[in-house]
């Protein structure tokens, strides 16, 4: 399930197609064709180094990749990016995408500093290509799991910031049909592939740091092993399988 090869030896689909491919997303998407992947669902490096050291708010790996999401992006598709608020205006600049609308996911036990106190949400911005329909219309607010870096039904998330696999199945569900190929150039702990795995969704995932490949890579795994043993009715219900503290 993990790819790691020099990037002018990977071959599209096969060494990506439902792969985390282990590199640098800027290199690894080259590789992939124009105009083949039905939405890019990620959540680009802002903030934290590949370290997950927060100590930086270099946008350069962000402006760089955007036009080649572009370019891999079918015409009529959605590009679904969270950013940092701190960082908003600079999510508008070079940006070749239209934007669509904003989704919020409520922390409620979240405290980051902010310049008014602290802040509570995290936001995640819709942009489109041509002019895409949605998928399943839904609500723009969601809340996170209780705990940061904690999943119910897996425990601790060893990622400084793991996104709620819950949440991301909503943004794939509203955005994407059964059977589309999702990019996430950076996967971190694979919630975005995670999801995908459990909706029926194609993906390809990149990320840099080879231990959250390993993370994301058992993840996957888990989750879709448990997945496969769900009821019928928690299959239909997107319920995410519980009961299991952890992987
Ligand atoms: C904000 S995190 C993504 C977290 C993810 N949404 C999750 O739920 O775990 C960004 C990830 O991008 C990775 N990254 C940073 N630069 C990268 C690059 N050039 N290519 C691929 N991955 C990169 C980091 O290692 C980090 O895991």
């Amino acid at each position: 399930m993990i790819v790691r090869k020099v990037s002018e030896q990977l071959r599209f689909p096969e060494d990506f197609l439902d792969k985390i491919v282990c590199g640098d997303a800027l290199q690894l998407i080259r590789r992939i064709p124009d105009g083949v992947v039905d939405a890019v669902i990620t959540d680009p490096p802002y903030g934290l180094n590949t370290e997950g050291i927060n100590d930086t708010n270099d946008l350069t790996t962000f402006y760089a990749i955007l036009p080649e999401c572009w370019r891999v992006l079918k015409q009529n598709a959605f590009f679904i990016t969270f950013f940092s608020t701190k960082l908003l205006p600079q999510l508008f600049r070079s940006n070749p995408f239209t934007y669509f609308w904003q989704i919020i996911l409520y922390c409620p036990g979240g405290s980051v500093n902010s310049p008014i106190g602290f802040t509570k949400f995290f936001s995640c911005f819709v942009f489109k290509k041509g002019n895409p329909s949605v998928v399943k219309r839904c609500k723009d607010i969601f809340v996170d799991t209780p705990s940061k870096m904690v999943e119910p039904d897996e425990g601790y998330i060893d990622h400084p910031t793991p996104k709620p696999k819950r949440f991301m199945m909503e943004i794939v569900k509203m955005f994407t049909k059964e059977g589309d190929l999702i990019l996430d150039p950076f996967l971190g702990s694979g919630s975005t592939a995670i999801a995908c795995r459990l909706l029926g969704r194609h993906f390809i995932g990149f990320e840099i740091n080879e231990k959250y490949c390993h993370l994301a890579a058992r993840r996957l795994s888990t989750l879709t092993q448990i997945h496969k043993s769900s009821t019928p009715r928690q299959k239909v219900l997107n319920i995410p399988p519980h009961r299991h503290k952890t992987l």
